[in-house]
């Protein structure tokens, strides 16, 4: 039987622009590289990762009812996502994000979250009837879809799961109910802690600090190519990322938080996911945009064979 995810989190049409450098303030480059506009969203690169792995995903959000909200409804209808909670809006457009990817793969978003900002406590409750067997959440939606989601969960021992991003600081973490894994990447962890993971002295210290912010079984921080820090409170232990050339880094973090827990719901074993969830981020930023990055089941089994890794 499949393990359903239900995720309560955002969509976004992201307009993406693959430039040589940033411009310096005033100065004007003329391009040779292209600009898209490709389906992405925190959640929805999360929902469509645990679908296309091989998950049940009941997909949770709200678009605006304009032309971006129908072709990402196609989208995830094509996908085979549930979609049985997911709300359209006439108060706001679908949300944007402006997504500046450098030749090195790194990039800059600028999230206009439109519509995302309307998913309120009453889509999140409603949606938790489908009794999946994991919540996952970002804090790209209202604090108030996230605490209410989370209660909901919490009150029927749905274990809960939080990608961390985007970094809120001033998220009432005390009134989370207790998490199954917390996951901020390194500059997420940077801003809730203040304390750069740089290093895997750097990274513990961090998690020993993420412990005292929000209350978690597993705390796991994404460290980019280093891989990913686990800490459960007591032990800690670092799995190494995989060697790939990175020509776009975006949709690595939402994918590997999804495959994390599908894999983690699959085989009850932490360090075997996050090994099955480093495999998927490298597939991810070896390849450009957000959803059309994600590796299918196929896609990442011939990637894990070709690459010798064992999970
Ligand atoms: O994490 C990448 C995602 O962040 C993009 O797809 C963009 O829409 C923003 O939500």
């Amino acid at each position: 039987m499949k393990k359903r995810i239900l995720v309560v989190s955002s969509a976004n049409m992201d307009f993406v622009l693959n430039v040589s450098r940033i411009p310096e303030p005033g100065e004007t480059i003329l391009e040779s590289g292209d600009y898209r506009l490709i389906p992405g969203g925190k959640g929805a690169n999360s929902a469509i990762a645990v679908e296309r792995l091989g998950g049940d995903c009941v997909f949770c959000a709200k678009l605006g009812r304009d032309a971006n909200g129908e072709a990402l409804r196609k989208l995830y209808e094509a996908e085979g996502i549930n979609l049985s909670a997911l709300r359209s809006t006439d108060e706001a457009p679908t949300g944007l994000a402006s997504i500046i990817v450098e030749r090195d793969g790194c990039n800059r978003i600028n999230v206009f979250p439109g519509a995302n900002n309307y998913l309120n406590a009453d889509d999140a409750e409603e949606a938790l009837l489908c009794y999946p067997d994991a919540l996952f959440m970002h804090f790209e939606i209202p604090d108030e879809a996230v605490l209410t989601a989370a209660h909901f969960a919490a009150k029927k021992g749905i274990p809960i799961v939080i990608d961390a991003g985007p970094a809120k600081p001033d998220f009432p973490f005390d009134k989370l109910p207790p998490l199954e894994i917390f996951s901020p990447n390194e500059s997420e962890t940077e801003i809730y802690t203040g304390i750069n993971p740089s290093g895997a002295d750097n990274a513990l210290r961090a998690a020993v600090a993420l412990q005292k912010i929000v209350k978690s079984h597993y705390y796991i921080i994404k460290l980019g190519d280093k891989g990913a820090l686990v800490y459960d409170g007591k032990y800690y232990s670092i799995a190494s990322s995989y060697d790939v050339k990175a020509v776009d880094t975006t949709a690595a973090g939402d994918s590997f938080t999804a495959a994390l827990t599908l894999e983690y719901l699959r085989s009850g074993n932490i360090m075997r996911s996050i090994r099955y969830a480093n495999a998927v981020g490298a597939y991810v930023v070896s390849k450009r945009g957000a959803s059309t990055s994600i590796p299918n089941e196929k896609q990442l089994s011939d990637f894990i064979k070709s690459r010798g890794i064992e999970l």
